[in-house]
C-alpha cells in the first residue's frame, strides 16, 4: 500500500472534517456548510464516507479526498498536507527514493549479522552436545527434523559471551551487536554480555522473509521469564511483524484466509501439520498494524483463543473497562469492542474459535489433525463469540441476567456497520435470552442522536477510508485518465474540443477527487501552458518529491500494450465524462434523501437546495446523451 493510501486508511474523514465543519448525518453520508465560500443557509457541503472523499455542490463546486481539504483549508500545497496528514496518521515518510543508500546499506549488513546468528544457534542446536537437550525437547514437542530446519530453530548456550566473542570473531563491533540486540549493555555500563542464554531459539523474519529479530524460549521451566524477544530494534518492531508470515503469506492469499494462534511452537506445529496459513503475535496483544498487514493479503480472519483468554478477558476487561478507551486506543487485547471496531475500519472479517480447555493449538492438531480442521471451521463473528460466551457463564432463567447481557452486547451490535447483520444479531440475542424482539429494541440506544458529542459517533457511522482491495472505481478511473494524458498530453487540446462539443466544460482538476491526482493534473495545464520545457520532463521537475513516485507509476508501461492516440483520446473522453456522471449520480442522491428527510427548521435550507437539483439533471442528461455517441472532434 502506498503511504498516501495508508494515510488514507488511517484517517477518518469525517473526524477530519468534523472538525472544521460542523456535519450532520443524512443516510451514508454527511451534509454541513462549506467552509470554503460564505454561506449559512444552504448546506451544500457533502462528505462522503464510503470513498473518502468530500464536494462542495454550491458557489465553489469543488471536493477531493482529504488531502485537498487540508491543503485547501490551510492553503497548503500538496507536500505540506502529506506531511502533516502523514504525523497525524502516525505514518512514517520513507524518502521517495527508497532509503538512502547509506542507511539501506547499513540495515542489510545488520541482517546479514542476523543471518549469521541464525547459523551460528542452529550450529549449536545440532551440532553440539549442549544442544542436544535443547533437540531432544523438541523432538519430545512433536516437532520433526526438517521442521526444526524450516524455521530455522536453534538454541543459544549457556554462557554469558558466546554469540559476543563468536561474533567479535568475525570481524562485527559489539555496537552492531547492541544494535541488532543480540548483547546487553552491562548496567555499569562496562561492557556486554549475550542477550539469550540456555534458551531456544526462533528466528522472526518479515514478510519478505529478510532476517529481523529472534524470540527465544527458555529450556529450564524454572527459568523467567519464559520468552524474551529482540528489543526494538530498526529492524525489530514486535507490533509491525507477525510470526512466520514470510512462510504463511503465500497460503493465506491462495485459501483467503489467515489463522491468528499465541505461540511459536503452535504456528511451527500447524505449518509442520500441513495447516500453512498460520501465525501468531509475539507476546503482544494484536495491533491494528499487524492486522493491516494481513490485510494485504486476505480479509478473512481466524483467532484461535485459548478458553481463559476467550471467556475472561473479552467480557470482563473487554467490555466493561475498555468500552469507552477503546474507541482510540490502538493496542487490541482481546476486546470484543475494539476489535469490532478495527474490523469495521479494516473491513475485515474477523472471527473467534475457542481451544478446548488446557489445550493448545500444538496439542490439538499432534493429537488429531480433524479436529483443527473442525475448531477453525466453527469460528464464529465476535458478536456472536461474546454473546454465547456471556450465556453459558450466567442462569437465563435469571431476569436480571438477561438485561445484564443485553446491555453489555446491545452496544456491540450497534457497532457493527451491515444492517442486515445488525437485524441478525440482535434476532439471534432475542433467541438466546427468550425474550421479545422488540423489548430488546426498545433497551437499543438511539443511534446517531444529533447531540452525540463529538469523538464519540457510533463505529458504525464510521467506517470509512478506502482500503487495498475496496478502491472505488471513481478512484480507479482517475488514475486511468491521468495514465492515458500523461502518454500524449497533446490530447488535452482535442478532449476539450470533444467536451464542448457535448457542451460540456473543459478538462479540470476539480474533475478528480483525488488530492495527488488534483495536483498532478494542475501541473499538467501548466506544463502545456509554457514553451521552454518538454511536458514530462517539465512535470518530473514541477511536481515536487512527495509526487515523484506517483508519477513514476503511471508512467510504467501498460500491462495489455500501449493503445494508439486516437483511441486513448476516446478512452479518456468517456473515462472523464463517466466521472462526472458518478458525481453527479452521487449529488442528486444526497439531495433527494436529504429533501426526503427534511425536518420542519430545515424547510428553509429545503427550499435553498431545490433549484440545484433540476440544474444537476439537465447535467445529467448531458453526460448521458455524450456517453451516448462516439467521442471523436469534429
Ligand atoms: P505461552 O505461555 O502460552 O507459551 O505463551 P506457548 O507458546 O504455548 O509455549 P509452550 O507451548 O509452553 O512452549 C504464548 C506466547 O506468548 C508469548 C510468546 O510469544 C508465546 O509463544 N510470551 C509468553 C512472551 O512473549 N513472554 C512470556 O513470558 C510468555
Ligand atoms: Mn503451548
Amino acid at each position: 500500500m502506498s503511504v498516501i493510501d495508508e494515510i488514507k486508511a488511517r484517517i477518518d474523514i469525517v473526524d477530519l472534517v468534523g472538525e472544521t465543519v460542523k456535519l450532520r448525518r443524512t443516510g451514508k453520508n454527511y451534509i454541513g456548510f462549506c467552509p470554503f465560500h460564505p454561506n449559512t443557509r444552504t448546506p451544500s457541503f457533502v462528505v462522503f464516507p464510503e470513498t473518502g472523499t468530500w464536494r462542495c455542490f454550491g458557489q465553489c463546486n469543488e471536493g477531493g479526498d482529504i488531502f485537498r481539504f487540508v491543503m485547501k483549508k490551510e492553503n497548503w500545497d500538496f507536500s505540506e498536507a502529506l506531511r502533516y496528514l502523514a504525523e497525524r496518521a502516525g505514518v512514517t515518510l520513507r524518502p521517495i527514493e527508497a532509503a538512502p543508500p547509506e542507511e539501506e546499506q547499513a540495515l542489510e549488513r545488520l541482517r546479514d549479522l542476523l543471518e549469521n546468528a541464525v547459523t551460528f544457534y542452529q550450529h549449536h542446536l545440532t551440532q553440539t552436545p549442549e544442544g542436544r537437550l535443547a533437540l531432544d525437547y523438541l523432538h519430545q514437542r512433536g516437532l520433526r527434523d526438517e521442521t526444526i530446519l524450516q524455521f530455522g530453530l536453534g538454541y543459544a548456550p549457556n554462557r554469558w559471551d558466546a554469540a559476543l566473542n563468536y561474533f567479535l570473531g568475525k570481524g562485527y563491533g559489539v555496537e552492531d551487536l547492541l544494535q541488532v540486540g543480540l548483547v546487553v549493555q552491562r548496567e555499569d555500563g562496562q561492557g556486554v554480555y549475550d542477550r539469550f542464554r540456555h534458551r531456544i531459539m526462533f528466528p522472526i523474519r518479515d514478510p519478505q522473509g529478510r532476517m529481523a529479530g529472534f524470540g527465544a524460549r527458555v529450556l529450564n521451566p524454572e527459568d523467567v521469564p519464559k520468552f524474551i524477544n529482540t528489543p526494538q530494534t530498526p529492524l525489530f518492531d514486535k507490533g509491525k511483524l507477525l510470526y512466520a508470515l514470510d512462510q504463511a503469506r503465500k497460503a493465506i492469499r491462495a485459501q483467503d484466509q489467515a489463522v491468528i494462534v499465541e505461540g511459536y511452537l503452535d504456528v511451527i506445529a500447524l505449518h509442520q501439520a500441513g495447516f500453512t496459513n498460520v501465525v501468531s503475535p509475539m507476546g503482544t496483544a494484536l495491533t491494528e498494524d499487524q492486522l493491516r498487514l494481513l490485510k494485504r493479503y486476505t480479509r478473512h480472519i481466524v483467532l484461535a483463543l485459548d478458553a481463559d483468554a476467550a471467556g475472561q478477558k473479552a467480557t470482563l476487561r473487554g467490555l466493561e473497562v475498555a468500552r469507552q478507551a477503546m474507541d482510540h486506543a490502538d493496542e487490541l487485547v482481546f476486546d470484543a469492542r475494539g476489535l469490532l471496531h478495527h474490523e469495521a475500519r479494516l473491513q475485515a472479517d474477523l472471527r473467534v474459535t475457542t481451544l478446548p480447555p488446557g489445550q493448545d493449538p500444538d496439542e490439538v492438531v499432534l493429537s488429531n489433525p480433524q479436529a483443527w480442521v473442525d475448531l477453525v471451521a466453527h469460528a464464529k463473528p465476535i458478536v456472536i463469540h461474546v454473546m454465547e460466551t456471556l450465556a453459558a457463564e450466567r442462569d437465563l432463567n435469571d431476569p436480571k441476567a438477561k438485561r445484564e447481557i443485553a446491555a453489555q452486547v446491545l452496544p456491540l451490535i450497534e457497532d457493527v456497520p451491515d444492517a442486515v447483520e445488525r437485524e441478525d444479531y440482535r434476532q439471534r440475542l432475542a433467541r438466546l435470552l427468550r425474550v421479545d424482539e422488540r423489548a430488546l429494541l426498545r433497551a437499543t440506544p438511539t443511534r446517531f442522536a444529533p447531540s452525540r458529542p463529538r469523538g464519540t459517533t457510533p463505529a458504525a457511522a464510521r467506517i470509512v477510508s478506502p482500503l487495498i482491495n475496496t478502491q472505488p472505481p471513481l478512484h480507479d478511473m482517475e488514475t486511468h485518465c491521468l495514465r492515458l494524458l500523461l502518454r500524449h498530453p497533446e490530447n488535452l487540446y482535442l478532449l476539450n474540443r470533444i467536451l464542448q462539443q457535448a457542451g460540456l466544460s473543459r478538462f479540470s482538476p476539480q474533475d478528480f477527487e483525488q488530492a495527488p491526482h488534483q495536483t498532478l493534473a494542475q501541473a499538467l495545464l501548466q506544463a502545456l501552458d509554457q514553451d521552454d520545457m518538454e511536458v514530462l520532463p517539465y512535470l518530473q521537475q514541477h511536481t515536487g518529491e512527495a509526487l515523484q513516485e506517483f508519477l513514476q507509476a503511471l508512467l510504467a508501461p501498460l500491462p495489455h500494450g500501449e493503445p494508439t492516440p486516437e483511441q486513448q483520446l476516446e478512452d479518456i473522453a468517456r473515462t472523464l465524462i463517466k466521472m462526472r456522471l458518478a458525481r453527479v449520480n452521487a449529488a442528486l442522491q444526497q439531495y433527494r434523501f436529504f429533501h426526503e428527510n427534511l425536518s420542519e427548521e430545515d424547510a428553509q435550507v429545503g427550499n435553498e437546495i431545490a433549484p440545484l437539483i433540476p440544474q444537476l439533471i439537465q447535467l445529467r442528461a448531458l453526460l448521458e446523451k455524450a456517453l451516448a455517441q462516439p467521442l471523436q472532434p469534429d
